[in-house]
């Protein structure tokens, strides 16, 4: 591959960035397939091995809600100590109770900026997702853990259409304000665009957020997004949201589809010069592993192209 190092792009971008891989969560939570709880620690210790710095493990959310993360506990339990590093999704008390049994350090809860989808993922209002994420957080903070807030629809939403900037940014603010380390701003069913990208991040930026409180987490549907992954880093984004072999996808939401792919991250950034400390080959061949296992290939252009 030609390497085209940062400085000869048209704008400065960022030297190095943060992978925040959410395969084993967001990737394993929407397959029909269950995979056997040994699969998902061993794909969770390979993705580690592999130089990926922050490795979603899996979802304290109800069972009933997303049967294919209902082995949370037991996960955790086979990761032993070092599972304990993993970030994991924690919607409400209960989740956070469950969380701190294990000795969970770090944990993700989840709003929503559109009243429908907080309607469909978490049986809660616009409003009333804040009730429930506020003493979370504010117990999460207490016994020393580290929160990060998700904003789901910041780009379009199935049942509503468009989705106001203001509003995303009304909504992030609010989610971040209970305490949050970072915000990560999801693009759920992959409608965003590049410039669209560029908007919202000025956008927070103009609310007084630092780039470096922002993260960005992309789905594929529409093809858009390793470019809006690049749109972002122009911005000064640094830390990617990303899912080995482009799995993901939400259950509550029908037309999101796989997450932008760790692999395409990486053949980017490298291209570009930009550190991010993860082996390639070795994220390729754990994807190639895990689709055996899910029965389906992965649908990563260049797990496709490097597996061959
Ligand atoms: P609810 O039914 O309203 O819950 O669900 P509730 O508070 O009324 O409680 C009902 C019962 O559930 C109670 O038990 C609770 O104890 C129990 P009972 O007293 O009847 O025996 N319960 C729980 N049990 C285990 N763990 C829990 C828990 N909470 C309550 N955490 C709830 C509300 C939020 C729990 C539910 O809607 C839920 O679990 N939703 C999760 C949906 C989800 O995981 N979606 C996918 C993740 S989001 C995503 O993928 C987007 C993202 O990737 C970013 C992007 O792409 O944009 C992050
Ligand atoms: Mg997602």
């Amino acid at each position: 591959m030609v390497e085209v190092r940062a400085e000869r792009a048209s704008k400065p971008l960022p030297s190095s960035v943060t992978i925040y891989e959410v395969g084993p969560r967001d990737g394993l939570q929407n397959e029909k397939a269950v995979v056997a709880t040994e699969d998902k620690a061993e794909f969770v210790r390979r993705l580690v091995t592999a130089g990926l710095p922050v490795v979603e493990a899996t979802s304290f959310v109800h069972p009933k809600w997303v049967p294919q993360l209902a082995d949370a506990a037991d996960l955790m339990t086979m990761l032993g100590e070092e599972g304990r590093a993993h970030p994991v999704l924690v919607p409400n008390e209960r989740g956070l109770d469950r969380a701190l049994e294990l000795g969970m350090k770090h944990i993700a809860i989840f709003g929503s900026a559109t009243e429908t989808f907080a309607q469909k993922n978490l049986n809660r209002s616009l409003d009333e997702q804040f009730a429930m994420f506020e003493p979370t957080v504010a117990r999460a903070r207490a016994a020393g853990l580290d929160v990060r807030a998700y904003v789901s629809m910041c780009f379009g939403d199935p049942w509503e259409g468009a989705v106001p900037v203001d509003q995303v940014v009304s909504v992030g603010k609010r989610l971040f304000d209970l305490g949050a380390s970072e915000l990560s701003l999801g693009d759920t069913i992959g409608v965003g665009t590049a410039g669209h990208v560029k908007d919202l991040v000025h956008a927070f930026v103009g609310a007084g957020m630092r780039t470096d409180q922002l993260a960005m987490h992309f789905h594929d549907t529409y093809g858009q997004a390793l470019a809006n992954a690049f749109s972002a880093l122009q911005e000064g984004i640094t830390t990617f949201d990303a899912s080995a072999g482009g799995l993901g996808g939400c259950p509550y939401a029908k037309s999101a589809t796989g997450n932008l792919a760790t692999e395409d991250l990486v053949w980017m950034l490298t291209g570009l010069g930009i550190e991010h400390g993860v082996d390639l080959d070795a994220v390729v061949e754990t994807s190639v592993w895990m689709a055996g296992r899910l029965g389906r290939p992965s649908p990563s252009a260049v797990v496709r192209a490097l597996a061959g």
